[in-house]
């Protein structure tokens, strides 16, 4: 009997095969098809780049606390397709101008067994990649235990990926890892794959709103499911009524830059909900902050005080004699004395130390140009934050305040959010409260015209075309790292989080370091550590670089202002370097081992839109970039402003050693610089 069965079973599976239903998509180049099948009686889809399997059939599905699961017994038909080709325009970005073109798909996965059940997938194939998400009926009350999302990686063997674990202690500050993938464990995205062959993808999500972030696990061989964040309840997500996904995206290159090129994310989000944004303002800022972070100052009460009156003045005259648009100030609110990241509970939003006068301090600014920039550092006390958050804006509001840093210093699974009961629950950063809070935070501050820069947050998916006052996030390993209070992040930290971290937004990284020689912080109720290496690894011109590579509208000047003015020359390039562009081009490199990124600046205030900026940053390895310069406009010329790395330059004996020349050239030109081990290249191209 058992073999009769078998074989039967192996006839049903013939026949299911031969019957299956594939009905595909492809981009407008028709480089790519993505494709939707019943086969097995699953809901699959499978993708193809250049006419060969990159995505092999994977699962499509899900299980629920009290459903039955949808993942099995599935037939597949056509609902509709649709094709798009528009532009549409940020209002700051790397880009102004973004093209959204596509053609979709949407197709009805029923059960074979009960039509009741059913839900559909919509997908867009872009010629740079695809996004597609679940869109379901409605079933009532939901609760999903897992979404069954597979990638199934074609050619594993010859395959290597970058990633960061998920769902882990460090949230997303973590350092990269280059693995075989199949050496993969439970990584957050944007999940980067290199093949032998030079294609490149990165698997990441948009438009994550009232969901889980999606981390992605090992199961077999180039096999990757979807792993939602839990809620504290060990579901993943609750649900009511008819919903959608956020969408899975697949970015696909024929080389590493291609990642960085590509928009899809932000072409897969909602157009901007705020209406008219000229309040939301890209700039450069100072901040009473790095002072903390290497020991100098506290954010605490006592002596050694950071944020007092006296000084935020002087900052804001710095500020405003250099150029700057604001000063951060951490500390000035109660609830930084003792062990502040345990103390969530305690923290006020509105109540500042007696020695920071915010009446005096935001008056001082309106007269000289300089804003105060505002911080909420919440240690993950979600719930004691939201009842303040109102009172907490009103007040940055009344005294002018254009921007607030948000923190969640919290660990792991440690966000601490009062369920409808009253009773604490803890909760993971990317799970499906936290992601509506950090979403609610910054629609609440758009009430009050404030713009958000959210440290420690779920990932970025694109959520700033939706919602353009959200400026940056951190969400990876910051120049923070590097401060005293850690290791120091590794030479190759920036061309990974270029073709990693950074596909997913903007990045509060805070360049700028100027001075490498700081004594350990030791106040900073962090852990502080032995006393090996500790400063950046780096020479001066790749802190340049740095604020052309790293894309962000708020770019910080991360130092403190001594050691600014000890080295003019070289703050000059941070002084002309603007944080919004026309266009941005990502020339070379290759993941983690360098990066080359040409950006046009936009015309805006004092840039009149003609200049073009350029970053380069190698890893631990010294190397030389040559670069032709057609990415200058036709017809002109330009005075090459050089800030690079000279022969003697060396990380840690001679790390400020750098040229600093200038250079007539032309789009015939070729630049042919050397960059050190550890070291950058930045210039900037003065059109005459
Ligand atoms: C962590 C943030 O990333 C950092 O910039 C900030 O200074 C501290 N939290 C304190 O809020
Ligand atoms: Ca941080």
């Amino acid at each position: 009997m058992r073999s009769f069965f078998h074989v039967m079973g192996l006839i049903c599976f013939a026949i299911s095969s031969v019957h299956a239903t594939h009905i595909s998509v492809s981009s407008p180049d028709k480089r790519i098809t993505f494709t939707f099948s019943d086969a097995n009686q699953e809901a699959q889809y499978s993708v193809e780049y250049h006419g060969s399997d990159l995505i092999l059939p994977s699962k499509l599905g899900f299980t629920f606390e009290q459903a039955q699961p949808l993942y099995h017994h599935f037939k597949v038909e056509e609902i509709s397709r649709h094709s798009n080709d528009d532009k549409w325009k940020q209002p700051w970005g790397e880009q102004r101008i973004i093209r959204n073109h596509y053609n979709e798909l949407v197709v009805k996965f029923t059960q074979i067994n009960d039509a009741n059940r059913h839900f559909s997938v919509r997908a867009r194939v872009f010629d740079d990649g695809v996004g597609f998400r679940y869109e379901m009926p409605d079933a009532g009350d939901v609760a999903i235990t897992r979404e069954l999302t597979q990638f199934h990686l074609a050619d594993s063997q010859r395959a290597t990926a970058y990633w960061i674990p998920g769902q882990s202690q460090q949230r997303y500050e973590y350092l990269y890892r280059e693995t075989a993938l199949n050496e993969v464990g439970l990584a957050h995205t944007p999940f980067t794959v290199k093949y032998e062959t030079g294609t490149h993808v990165a698997i990441h999500e948009a438009a994550l709103v009232d969901y889980a972030g999606m981390s992605l696990h090992f199961l077999e061989r180039g096999k990757l499911e979807a792993k939602l964040a839990p809620r504290s309840d060990g579901t993943l997500v609750h649900k009511s009524g008819s919903f959608h996904t956020p969408w899975r995206t697949i970015t696909i290159g024929n080389e590493a830059v291609d990642l960085i090129n590509s928009y899809i994310a932000l072409n897969l989000n909602e157009p901007n909900k705020l209406g008219e944004v000229d309040w939301v303002n890209p700039g450069k800022y100072i901040g009473i902050w790095w002072g903390m972070h290497i020991g100098k100052f506290s954010w605490g009460a006592g002596e050694k005080h950071g944020a007092t009156t006296e000084r935020t003045i002087r900052y804001m005259n710095f500020a405003a004699k250099h150029g700057f648009d604001g000063v951060l100030v951490e500390g000035w609110n109660e609830g930084w004395d003792g062990n502040w990241i345990a103390n969530s509970e305690i923290f006020s939003f509105t109540k500042s130390y007696p020695d920071f006068d915010i009446k005096k301090v935001t008056e001082h600014g309106k007269k000289i140009g300089v804003k105060l920039i505002g911080h909420h550092e919440t240690s993950g006390g979600i719930t004691n934050y939201e009842k303040q958050m109102e009172s907490g804006f009103a007040l940055y509001q009344k005294h002018g305040v254009e921007q607030i840093k948000t923190g969640y210093v919290s660990y792991g699974q440690n966000l601490k959010v009062v369920d409808e009961n009253g009773v604490m629950r803890y909760e993971f950063t990317d799970s499906q409260p936290a992601v509506n809070h950090f979403i609610n935070n910054v629609k609440t501050a758009a009430k009050y015209q404030l713009s958000i820069n959210t440290h420690e947050s779920v990932k970025d998916t694109g959520l700033r075309r939706t919602y353009p006052n959200w400026l940056a996030r951190e969400s990876a390993r910051g120049q923070e790292y590097n401060a005293g209070w850690s290791k120091p992040n590794p030479a190759e930290h920036i061309p990974m989080l270029a073709y990693t971290r950074m596909l997913a937004g903007p990045m509060d990284f805070t360049p700028g370091i100027f001075n490498f020689n700081y004594t350990l912080g030791n106040n900073s109720g962090m852990d502080v550590g032995t006393k090996e290496l500790r400063r950046p690894i780096s020479t001066l011109s790749k802190q340049l670089a740095e604020y052309v590579v790293l894309y962000s509208p708020i770019q910080m000047a991360a130092d403190l202002p001594e050691n600014y003015e000890a080295k003019p020359a070289a703050f000059q390039f941070i002084k002309d370097v603007p944080t919004d562009w026309e266009e941005t081009r990502a020339l070379q490199g290759e993941v983690g081992d360098f990066v080359v990124v040409a950006r046009k600046e936009k015309k805006h205030r004092s840039y009149n839109g003609r200049d073009w900026y350029l970053g380069a940053i190698t890893n631990g390895e010294a190397r030389t970039i040559t670069v032709p310069l057609d990415f200058l406009e036709k017809g002109m010329a330009y005075e090459a402003q050089i800030y690079r790395d000279t022969h003697q330059t060396d990380w840690r004996k001679n790390p400020y050693a750098m040229i600093i020349e200038k250079k007539k050239v032309t789009r015939a030109d070729t630049l042919n610089v050397r960059l050190a081990a550890a070291g950058g290249l930045a210039v900037r191209f003065k059109a005459l």
